[in-house]
């Protein structure tokens, strides 16, 4: 047994989802803690109970910082880290001019491995302590990410991302060398230490036929496994997905139709859903990411977040890195609340919160293990400072209750209010 350790400071904490009951779902301590052991929390109360309790743990007193469960980013690309912040193109264009010529780099695994160390660096640096991320084509990609995130003792899911077509010389696979190095990836990583393999098709434009029914076949051999792709991100895409698909019903009907719809399956983006692919997604209890920034900075539209928590779907957020435009779970929260009062509703501070911990977890089929602080939780903690800039001081001195002490950090706070984080129960950063 490891010595148990003890954080004081504010906790927040889940008891439901606030999408359904309310901020009551959340649960604020002033002087809280959580005692950790084992990689585990082992017990969450008042600073003062745990304190009496444990008398003998190695103490570290976080003072009025908040103790959160770290955030989760459940969608990323890693290898687009480089290439983050790229002026002037829509989507098709932005993949093509920025996107491609930068993916083609991962071939070389020095260069892999030093851009994911970078990327977990910067994550880390701004609270998020678990990523679902696509790797590129190349199998290097997948075990340069996976090798530095083991290093770290830090859950990362990811996948090498398969294209057949549609996509430079270089950067496509084919039907069979995508199951077959897809297959080989999963057999040596899923479930190695706090690691995940998840299968990755792109988006249909650009797998064949073939190639997305081999990797329907490669998930029903692996049910365990995630699979993520991309859905309904913006209006051209559509349009040319309903090109290359002609008998399809809906995009949707793409990835279904070649058994890349289940429970498991995590769509990015769903902006532009039709009532059929609202219904199968509810259905097949599939998981849809939010991802805002990417959303307004490639110009794709806004995401109903109001519609879609309405009807029950399995939803968490995301960065998107490198289509998102932050590293950031703090901006991505922000940028979530801008788009949803586009759409006249605003989201509370309880909900963001929410969305960017337990509802990625959630959507990542994970919500037993990381996104919240309770017992038996995996110990991944991020201590944020709620003053971390004078403009977020000022406005949280006038606060009077926690939500308008926290949303300030919301909207303005970035890398400056990441005290600390905590990876499977070990200080990190
Ligand atoms: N659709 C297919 N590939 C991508 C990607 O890399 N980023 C985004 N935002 N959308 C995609
Ligand atoms: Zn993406």
């Amino acid at each position: 047994m490891s010595k148990l350790k003890l954080l004081l400071g504010q906790t927040l904490a889940f008891s439901g989802d606030p999408f359904i009951e309310g901020p009551s779902a959340a649960k604020h301590e002033r002087r809280g803690g959580i005692a950790i052991q084992d990689g585990l929390i082992h017990a969450i109360g008042t600073g003062d109970e745990l304190s009496a309790r444990f008398p003998d743990a190695e103490r570290h007193d976080y003072g009025d910082a908040l103790i959160s469960a770290g955030f989760i980013d459940a969608h990323a690309h890693y290898p687009q880290t480089a290439i983050i912040a790229s002026w002037g193109k829509r989507l098709i264009d932005w993949l093509n001019t920025y996107t491609f010529p930068e993916e083609m780099r991962f071939g070389d695994a020095d260069y892999a491995a030093e851009t994911a160390a970078r990327y977990l660096d910067l994550t880390r640096a701004n609270g998020t302590t678990a990523i679902c991320s696509y790797c590129t084509i190349h199998p290097e990609s997948v075990d340069a990410l996976f090798t530095e995130a083991q290093k770290r003792n830090q859950r990362v899911l990811a996948g090498k991302t398969c294209m057949d077509r549609n996509a430079p010389d270089g950067l496509r696979d084919t039907a069979q060398s995508a199951y077959d190095d897809s297959k080989a990836l999963l057999e040596k990583w899923l479930g190695v230490g706090r690691l995940s393999y998840v299968i990755t098709p792109r988006f249909s434009p650009t797998s064949t036929p073939e190639q997305l029914e081999a990797l329907g076949t490669l998930w029903a051999e692996h049910p365990n496994c995630l699979m993520q792709t991309h859905l309904s991100e913006q209006v051209d895409e559509i349009a040319w997905v309903k090109a290359l698909f002609p008998d399809a019903r809906d995009y949707l009907d793409t990835y279904e139709r070649f058994g890349l719809l289940g429970p498991g399956a995590v769509f990015g983006h769903a902006i532009h859903l039709e009532g059929r692919e609202h219904a199968r997604l509810k259905e097949a209890d599939a998981s849809i990411v939010h991802c805002p920034t990417s959303n307004t900075f490639i110009g794709s539209g806004l995401f109903d977040m109001d519609g879609l928590t309405a009807e029950g779907h399995r939803i968490g957020l995301a960065t998107d890195t490198g289509g998102g435009s932050s590293f950031s779970m703090l901006r991505t929260m922000a940028s979530a609340y801008e788009v949803a009062q586009l759409r006249n509703r605003a989201l509370h501070p309880s909900e963001l919160w929410w969305l960017s911990t337990q509802g990625s977890a959630r959507a990542l089929r994970m919500d037993d293990k990381i996104g919240n602080l309770a017992p038996g939780m995996e110990a991944d903690i991020a201590i944020i400072d709620l003053s971390s800039t004078p403009a977020i001081s000022q406005r949280a001195a006038q606060a009077n209750d926690f939500w308008e002490a926290l949303f300030p950090t919301i909207m303005m706070g970035d890398d400056r209010a990441i005290k600390s984080v905590w990876l499977g129960g070990e200080k990190a950063a």
